[in-house]
């Protein structure tokens, strides 16, 4: 069955290890941009899973405290502090999950786009090092916009030889999160039974929940579509005016990219029952990524779920087709700088 939530899916440390005291921490996890917004609750959030044998930290500055802070928890991991360029190479030496939330937030009035020329050339940097020293890790991308910062991981990944598209994800978890929360509320359900696919990107109009798919099944009417499908596309934004200028969602983030690391440990650990939404390169539309329901195994991306394509209401065909040039564009965006970068 599918795991709605990252509650449901992953008992506390101490219930797996009470019921299963076989349980090993044996997986390698880097988070690079370890000291920001989201890099510390995510660290936190990885220190606490049964699964992670060393958490490696690393950002340009600040590191050492954080790691110094999390080392205290009495978690199995063992926590290093890795700082600047210099100590990159070293944060990822046999690590098996990179996961990158580097980079710099929205401010109100700003797209995610609007990031593009500071955080495309903080990927690229970060991913060369990746292909350098941990090439067949899983990597997950957070920093925005993800609609282009993947395509220039792929890009630097082949230019380096190593790419493995079964192994890079876009991390699109926090609009399912968001999305699972709204129907809940919205529909008076229990939150631990919901589960909407989102597919498409993550930005505006590119971030489609298909509600028609939601589980357990249920009817909208035209409005609550329409009303749920823009909060899901605008709630980024509605976090970052809340936050009037402090930066973006980091605490919901880092509960999404904490869920979607720990489903990757799970599938690494031979798990066959593995399924998170993701932006993938994908064979479902023409656009050579895209989001969408996928089936995670031991070497990544198993399966990219068909069937969430199919039957769509008119209602999300036409927002599927509306998606597709802006998405394109930002595919082609991300493309064209890492080919132009020497
Ligand atoms: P933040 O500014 O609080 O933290 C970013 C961290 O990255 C800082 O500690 C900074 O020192 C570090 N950093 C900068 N350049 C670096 C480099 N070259 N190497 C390593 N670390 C570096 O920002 P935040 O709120 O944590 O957000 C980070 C990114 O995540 C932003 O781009 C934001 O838009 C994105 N984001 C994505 C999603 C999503 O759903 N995918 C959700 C929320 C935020
Ligand atoms: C989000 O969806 O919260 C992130 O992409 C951050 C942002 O800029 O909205």
């Amino acid at each position: 069955a599918l795991r709605a939530s990252f509650v449901s899916k992953s008992q506390s440390p101490s219930q797996r290890a009470s019921v299963n005291p076989q349980i090993q921490a044996s997986f390698k996890v880097a988070v690079l941009g370890a000291a920001g917004g989201i890099g510390q609750p995510l660290s936190l959030l990885i220190k606490m899973s049964p699964l992670v044998s060393s958490l490696h930290l690393y950002d340009i500055a600040n590191v050492k405290g954080v790691a110094a802070d999390l080392s205290h928890c009495n978690t199995p991991s063992q926590v290093l502090d890795f700082t600047g360029q210099s100590e990159l190479g070293n944060a990822l030496k046999g690590v098996d999950v990179v996961v990158i939330p580097a980079g710099v937030p929205r401010k109100p009035g700003m797209t995610r786009d609007d990031l593009f020329n500071i955080n495309a050339s903080i990927v690229k940097n970060l991913v060369e090092a990746v292909a350098d020293n941990c090439p067949n890790a899983f990597i997950h991308i957070i920093s925005n916009p993800v609609n282009s910062t993947v395509p220039i991981a792929a890009e630097v990944l082949q230019q380096k030889g190593v790419y493995d598209p079964k192994k890079l994800f876009g991390v699109t978890t926090l609009d399912v999160v968001r999305a699972n929360t709204f129907v809940a509320q919205k529909k008076n359900l229990r939150l631990i039974d919901v589960d909407v696919p989102v597919i498409g990107g993550h930005a505006g109009i590119t971030i489609l929940p298909i509600l028609s798919k939601t589980k357990p099944s249920v009817s909208f009417s035209d409005e609550e579509v329409q009303e749920l499908t823009v909060r899901i596309q605008n709630a980024g934004t509605e976090v970052v005016e809340a936050k009037a200028g402090a930066g973006s969602a980091t605490l919901s983030m880092a509960y999404a990219a904490a869920r979607f690391v720990e489903s990757s440990l799970r599938a690494l650990d031979g798990d066959s029952d593995v399924y998170e939404c993701a932006f993938v390169q994908s064979e479902l539309t023409e656009l050579p990524y895209f989001a969408s329901r996928i089936k995670l195994g031991k070497n990544g991306v198993e399966a990219v779920i068909q069937s969430d394509l199919q039957g769509l209401t008119e209602y999300e065909q036409k927002a599927l087709e509306a998606l597709k040039p802006e998405l394109k564009a930002s595919i082609e965006k991300g493309i064209a700088f890492a080919q132009k970068q020497p």
